[in-house]
């Protein structure tokens, strides 16, 4: 009997031994492809030499040391890397252990900024319904997913929220993309003159977001006009990139693609490549500055902000994306995978939308193609490929909800950025027949015969 809270009580996961490559081992020897780097994560797979040589150098030496009395080698030069590939305007680092971490920390800051600024009269936050930035309560409630949010809503600080960018539900019939990213937009302009524009402390969104949708990308450009209204109102832009950024879409940071430049942004998860927890804020010198001039500290702090362990790690794993170039073949191989997701499921009855950027792809389930009516949540149609998926030795992420929070399901694959097309191939194939056996076990009543 285990003495874990699992995250399904009554069942217990495998247990996982061994990890090299792409592929994880299970304590029965069952391989399995991690093509969804678990959440996004294991960029450089598993069992990478070069970084598990690296964090034995950093145990070795110093394994441990608080911020309050000290910096470390580690975490002063991937600051360092990490500022020298932002995009000019961002010029300081803030490390933390995790994703939530990071957002929370970003939502302190821009707080902060405004009160050190002599606005403390500004006190909302905007963000994306369908939108996910964490589990931590401040997060949570920046978060759009209602499933999510429902149950602890009356401990959740208030916050507003407009629609994603969402093209494949949300675009209308015949509407062009600079006319659907200037009314997606335009609800941003809305929300921020309905609370008062004096008012409002930041809006949050992820690049291309990740657990909740399915990596869905913004159209044309959404982005720009996004930073453009944050301007107009002196409102902060947060680019919530813990899943999406770190390479993931083929540039270290996603929003590089869309040609803007947040206030804050916030990375984990493929930043230390799961070889040890770690998240990142990257603040503008505005918001610096502020600080320095202000109060002269950021009023903040956790145990392990800042890890030597956590730093080394991803110090190592940022080298080793740089010196293996392997952000060209997160976009090559991010091209192979879309083609074959399009070859294998672009046909399917059963499929709606194929989207994503980089390795960084999702495919959405439908029962009805031509209505893009969603299956009955009931059948749990996501619990059901990732199951088919598990059983052929294949890591997915599925998960429901993607329409609203309750209707919707979608498969998102996030695999190491060292795949080849062999792999490709082997992905695509195994989630094909995932998809098929997992539609086949679904009462032939709730979905529509082709
Ligand atoms: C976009 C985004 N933000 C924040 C988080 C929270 O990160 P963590 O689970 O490391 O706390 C996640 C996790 O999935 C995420 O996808």
């Amino acid at each position: 009997m285990t003495r874990i809270l699992h995250r399904r009580i009554g069942a217990t996961p495998p247990v996982a031994v061994e990890g090299r490559g792409i592929e994880l081992f299970d304590a029965a020897g069952k391989a399995y492809i991690d093509a969804s780097g678990g959440a996004a994560v294991s960029c450089l797979g598993h069992g990478h030499p070069e970084v598990i040589a690296a964090l034995h150098r950093q145990l070795d030496r110093l394994a441990y040391a608080h911020t309050a009395f000290f910096t470390s080698e580690a975490a002063e030069e991937l600051a360092d890397l990490l500022i020298e590939d932002a995009p000019a305007g961002l010029s300081h680092v803030y490390l933390v252990s995790g994703g939530s971490e990071a957002i929370e920390s970003a939502l302190k800051m821009a707080r902060q900024y405004f009160v050190e600024q002599g606005e403390p009269q500004r006190r909302h936050i905007i963000a994306r319904r369908q939108s996910y930035h964490g589990n931590t309560l401040g997060a949570l409630a920046a978060g759009g997913n209602e499933w999510r949010r429902a149950r602890f809503k009356p401990l959740l600080i208030e916050t507003h929220h407009i629609d994603p960018c969402y093209a494949y539900r949300l675009q209308r019939e015949g509407e062009s993309d600079e006319t659907y990213a200037a009314r997606a937009a335009g609800q941003l302009e809305d929300k921020i003159r309905q609370l008062g524009s004096d008012q409002v402390i930041a809006f949050v969104a992820e690049t291309v977001v990740g657990a909740t949708a399915g990596a869905v990308p913004p159209v044309a450009d959404y982005l720009k006009r996004i930073r453009a209204i944050c301007d107009r109102y002196g409102v902060l832009l947060i680019l919530d990139e813990v899943m999406c950024g770190s390479g993931r879409t083929g540039t270290f940071y996603a929003c590089e693609q869309d040609g803007v430049v947040p206030d804050l942004v916030a990375l984990a998860k493929g930043l230390g490549g799961g070889y040890q927890p770690l998240g990142a804020v990257l603040l503008s010198p505005q918001i610096f500055d502020a600080f320095a001039n202000g109060s002269g500290f950021f009023q903040h702090g956790h145990t392990y902000a800042g890890h030597p362990m956590a730093a080394a790690a991803g110090l190592a794993t940022q080298k080793i994306i740089r010196q293996d170039n392997l952000l060209a073949n997160v976009v090559a191989m991010g091209d192979e995978l879309e083609q074959r997701l399009l070859e294998r499921l672009g046909n399917h009855h059963h499929v709606g939308d194929i989207r994503g950027r980089g390795l960084f792809r999702g495919v959405e389930m439908v029962a009805d193609r031509s209505t893009k009516r969603t299956f009955d949540p009931e059948l749990k149609l996501n619990a059901r490929i990732k199951a088919e998926a598990m059983a052929r030795g294949l890591m997915v992420y599925p998960m429901g909800g993607t329409v609203d929070g309750r209707f919707g399901d979608h498969v998102l694959l996030a695999p190491p950025f060292i795949v080849d097309r062999a792999d490709i191939s082997r992905i695509v194939e195994r989630l094909g027949d995932a998809i098929d056996a997992a539609i086949a076990s679904i009462p032939a009543p709730a979905r529509v015969e082709g």
